[in-house]
């Protein structure tokens, strides 16, 4: 995407972290314990283009984070800007996302996704990915 008023999906930088962290607390994404400003910096050194981020008029209002990990592909906070939802910018955000994936050899892709939050469950919904409802999560917190 390209253009004045058009958000441009991208690669984000190490300069966009900060930036990155205030969407997150302005599209009221959940809190994980994984999101400090260092949390990403380490994303970035492992692997420069696991962030993309969407920008408009010089401002970041949207993110993904598309992982690999050599098995699958994985899709983790994606946040839009609550001023600029419902115009394509998360099916942007995942649409380059899945390009990225693929090109890495990614066959199958997951989406970790909060049941209780609906804007999410309808969007995965509406992008063609299938809710595993037989599949539970289970999580450790290392200190
Ligand atoms: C979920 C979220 C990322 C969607 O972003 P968005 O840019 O508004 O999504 P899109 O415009 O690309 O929506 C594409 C389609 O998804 C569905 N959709 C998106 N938001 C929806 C909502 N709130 N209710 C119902 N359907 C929705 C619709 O089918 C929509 O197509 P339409 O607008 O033509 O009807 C955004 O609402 C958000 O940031 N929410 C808060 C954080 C969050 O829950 N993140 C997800 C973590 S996995």
């Amino acid at each position: 995407m390209t253009g004045h008023d058009t958000p441009l999906v991208r690669c984000g930088t190490a300069a966009d972290v900060s930036e990155v962290l205030a969407l997150w607390r302005r599209a009221e994404a959940s809190a994980s314990p994984t999101e400090s400003a260092a949390d990403l910096l380490g994303l970035l050194a492992r692997d420069g283009e696991a962030l993309l981020v969407a920008a408009a008029e010089g401002e970041i209002v949207g993110s993904l984070i598309a992982g690999w990990d050599g098995w699958r592909g994985t899709f983790y906070r994606l946040a839009v800007d609550p001023a600029h939802r419902r115009r394509g910018l998360a099916t942007a955000l995942v649409q380059a996302g899945e390009e990225r994936l693929l090109a890495l050899g990614a066959r199958r892709l997951n989406a970790i996704v909060e049941s209780e939050e609906p804007d999410a469950m309808a969007f995965w919904a509406a992008a063609g990915y299938q809710l595993q409802a037989a599949r539970s999560r289970f999580v450790r917190n290392v200190p």
